[in-house]
């Protein structure tokens, strides 16, 4: 059941990899409904994810931090927003371990300032704050064993702790000044526009170039895929249905380890590049492991499902298939993507992988 239908939603961190998939799916979707693009463009965001939305007279882009108190009190004015969906993180966990410091000073106090400008805005009861959260809150599971609703928060990576304060505060914001909210905490997405730090495009990217491609310990550890249009169309529902003060699971129920799922991208890649079965394989490299390294997530999105009437529509294999195919066709994005700022970066932390 449909309860609400926003008519001006500020969309933070749009312009990166889960933001700018919503807002390419919303904005065509929801014509009458304004969508403001507040993002900072770290080097996590690139406004070429939004070239199919750009144009369209219901979409604005606003380049701007969310720690910046005045920018987002005067986006609220201006625009008289009626829900905040909010994406703009810090979001690689690597990053965090070398250097936590923007970590918190983007998740923390930046979900800080949009639920204080929020709280200023709205009448009690009015508007909703959707905040886009994780998995990683719940911390590493063992071999078996699932999230649920009743997991209790046992972050484990800097990353990790502050998306758990974020959530923390936006359900204290809820309890304390009744400002309507809804929390989605998710499992690893895939799929166009991730930016290629992430496991499978850094796979992909690798690959393509022929260089050494890294995994972590021996591979062991266990993430739940989700194919990134599948996470959308969750978190569309959400905003239209989810229920006020609620938590919304969301999984793809696809549970595989790294070594196991690099292959079978790397089988995938080399089918549709014509190559020989196991070609890429070889470039498969075991390096040092993540410090803390989270084992296995796992979560159950069964009371979403419910809810929702929402369940993923791609298996990890269909989601792969798109997802290569994407990046062969979009070499040129890779490239753009990959700047000097960012290589010199990452070849300073990482090295040559
Ligand atoms: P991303 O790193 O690809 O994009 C983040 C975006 O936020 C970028 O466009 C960046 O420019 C912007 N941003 C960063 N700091 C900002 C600031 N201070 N002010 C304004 N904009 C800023 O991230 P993503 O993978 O798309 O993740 C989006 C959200 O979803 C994050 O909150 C993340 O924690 C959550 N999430 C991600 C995954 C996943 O697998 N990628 C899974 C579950 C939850
Ligand atoms: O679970 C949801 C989370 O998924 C999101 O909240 C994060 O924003 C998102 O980055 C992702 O976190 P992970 O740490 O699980 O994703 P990443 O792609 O960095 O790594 C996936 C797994 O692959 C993890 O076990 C570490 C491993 N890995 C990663 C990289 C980059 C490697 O083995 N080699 C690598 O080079």
């Amino acid at each position: 059941m449909v309860l609400r239908q926003p008519q001006s939603i500020l969309v933070t961190g749009g312009a990166g990899f889960i933001g700018s998939n919503y807002l390419n799916k919303m904005v065509p979707a929801y014509p009458d409904t304004l969508f403001v693009n507040l993002d900072a463009l770290t080097y996590a965001g690139n406004l070429e994810n939004l070239a199919q939305v750009c144009d369209r007279s219901n979409y604005v882009f606003e380049r701007g931090d969310i720690t910046d108190f005045e920018l987002v009190a005067g986006l609220f004015d201006k625009y008289g927003f009626d829900a905040v969906v909010h994406f703009a993180a810090e979001s690689h966990v690597d990053r965090s371990i070398i250097d936590p410091t923007a970590f918190v000073k983007t998740n923390v106090q930046g979900t800080l300032v949009l639920l204080q400008n929020a709280k200023a805005a709205w009448k009690e009861g009015e508007g909703l704050f959707h905040h886009v959260s994780t998995d990683e809150v719940f911390g590493s599971l063992g071999s078996k064993g699932v999230f649920t609703l009743e997991s209790p928060y046992a972050p484990r990576s800097p990353y990790a702790a502050s998306k758990a304060s974020a959530d923390h505060l936006v359900r204290s914001f809820g309890t304390t000044y009744g400002l309507p909210y809804v929390i989605t905490n998710t499992s690893n997405n895939f799929g166009p526009y991730q930016f290629p730090e992430k496991l499978i495009p850094l796979v992909l990217n690798n690959a393509r170039t022929r260089k050494p491609i890294p995994i972590y310990g021996k591979g062991e550890n266990v993430r739940d895929w989700l194919y990134v249009e599948d996470h959308c169309e969750a978190l569309e529902k959400v905003l239209l249905q989810g229920q006020d003060g609620h938590t919304y699971l969301i999984g793809g129920s696809e549970e595989w380890s790294n070594v196991d799922l690099v292959e079978a991208l790397l089988d995938v890649f080399d089918a549709i590049t014509g190559q020989a079965k196991g070609r890429s394989g070889e470039l498969i490299t075991f390096v040092q492991d993540r410090a803390g390294h989270d084992f296995r997530y796992a979560i159950d999105s069964s009371v979403t499902q419910k809810e929702l009437q929402w369940r993923p529509k791609h298996s990890l294999k269909e989601g792969l298939v798109k997802t290569v195919t994407w990046y062969l066709e979009h070499t040129d994005w890779l490239s753009n993507i990959l700047n000097e700022s960012y290589r010199s970066y990452y070849q300073s932390q990482y090295g040559d992988r």
